[in-house]
């Protein structure tokens, strides 16, 4: 029997994630979007993964640029997570933040708690997804308790 995509959409919806916003350059151009589909893949070589819708624009300047950069966004970044869901402009996206550059060309967003600057290693077809795996290059880190989404909702950590 086929799975309800409501269904499985709102399952999905109670697995607990962190917030990153992965962020690409391909020459003069920057992009940059909100993702939780993220996770680690291998420790040596020290690779991750990234899962991109086919539709984002962000996945073609992957592409060209051949690298990205995982930002993991601290508790208190709801507002650059909600600007980097939406379908603003670019300049719009970026505006007012002081990005550094990464190794590998790619733009770290302050007060991110750790970033993964990464080289495109492979990308394969998942479904209506693209799996980017990245060979990480770089990690910046800074200390700090992380933004988490949950239910369609941004929470915090509990105190242990
Ligand atoms: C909390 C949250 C998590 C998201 N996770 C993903 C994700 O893992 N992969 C993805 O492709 N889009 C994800 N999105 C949606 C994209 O951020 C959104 O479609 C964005 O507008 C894409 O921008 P672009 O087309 O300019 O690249 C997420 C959105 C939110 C709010």
């Amino acid at each position: 029997m086929a799975v309800d995509a409501e269904a499985f959409r709102a399952a999905m919806a109670r697995w607990a994630t962190g917030v990153t916003i992965v962020t690409a350059r391909a020459g003069d151009e920057v992009h940059g979007m909100t993702v939780s589909d993220f996770s680690g893949l291998s420790l040596d070589p020290p690779l991750v993964i990234v899962c991109a819708d086919k539709s984002s624009n962000t996945l073609g300047v992957v592409d060209k640029g051949r690298c990205f950069a995982v930002n993991v966004l601290a508790a208190g970044q709801e507002t650059l997570s909600n600007k980097f869901a939406s379908k603003k402009q670019e300049w719009e996206r970026f505006e007012g933040l002081a990005c550094e550059t990464a190794a590998t060309g790619a733009p770290l967003i302050p007060g991110a708690l750790v970033a993964f600057d990464c080289d495109l290693e492979m990308n394969h077809d998942g479904g209506d997804h693209v799996i980017l795996v990245g060979r990480v290059r770089e990690i910046v880190q800074r200390p700090g308790d992380p933004l988490v989404y949950f239910a369609g909702a941004y929470r915090g950590l509990a105190p242990a």
